[in-house]
């Protein structure tokens, strides 16, 4: 089930801020050191903000899996996914033992329509060019716009 995120939903979006960071095979990085790298901690800090909005997917008891959520940020941010005042960037993340299930897509799609919903007519996000992840934004209708080192930014038109 997918629900909307709520403001005590903050900690599970940093554990999902975690998994994003630690995607590759073998990458420990903790979640104190997550968490105060500037760019990670600005899609996180002071979760809930009126323009923030998420999907949360939960198994049968009620425990969170995954989430999706997007942020507005200003040009002066430090984030990945940057490309214009008022494209918000998604950040996604499933729990490892839920992955591969269609959790994640689902989650894209529930937070494209929240955003379309919202008036918003472009999402954008960064993805590293060899996470699969890429795969599966380009199936969900977000294509390449930029590149910057290893990641790539991708947006998808609403409209
Ligand atoms: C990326 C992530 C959110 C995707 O969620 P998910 O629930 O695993 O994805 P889904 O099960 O919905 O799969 C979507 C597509 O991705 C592909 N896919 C899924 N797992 C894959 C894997 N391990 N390797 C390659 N492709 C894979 C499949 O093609 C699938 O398409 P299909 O529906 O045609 O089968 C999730 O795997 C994750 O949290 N990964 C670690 C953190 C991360 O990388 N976050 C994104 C940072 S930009």
């Amino acid at each position: 089930m997918i629900r909307p995120a709520i403001p005590a939903d903050g900690s599970f979006l940093a554990d999902m801020v975690v998994e994003a960071a630690n995607w590759r095979a073998g990458s420990t990085r903790p979640r104190p050191t997550v968490l105060s790298d500037p760019v990670y901690r600005n899609y996180i800090a002071g979760w809930q903000r009126p323009a923030d909005h998420g999907v949360v997917a939960v198994d049968h008891d009620g425990r969170a899996v995954g989430a999706a959520w997007y942020r507005l940020f200003s040009p002066e941010a430090s984030v990945h996914g940057f490309v214009a005042s008022g494209v918000p960037e998604l950040i996604i993340g499933v729990r490892p033992l839920w992955r591969s299930q269609g959790v994640g897509r689902s989650l894209l799609r529930a937070l494209t329509d929240g955003a379309r919903a919202n008036g918003y007519a472009r999402l954008t996000l960064s993805v590293e060019r060899d996470n699969f992840a890429g795969a599966l934004y380009r199936s969900e209708g977000f294509a390449v716009v930029g590149s910057r080192g290893d990641r790539e930014t991708m947006v998808r038109s609403l409209r």
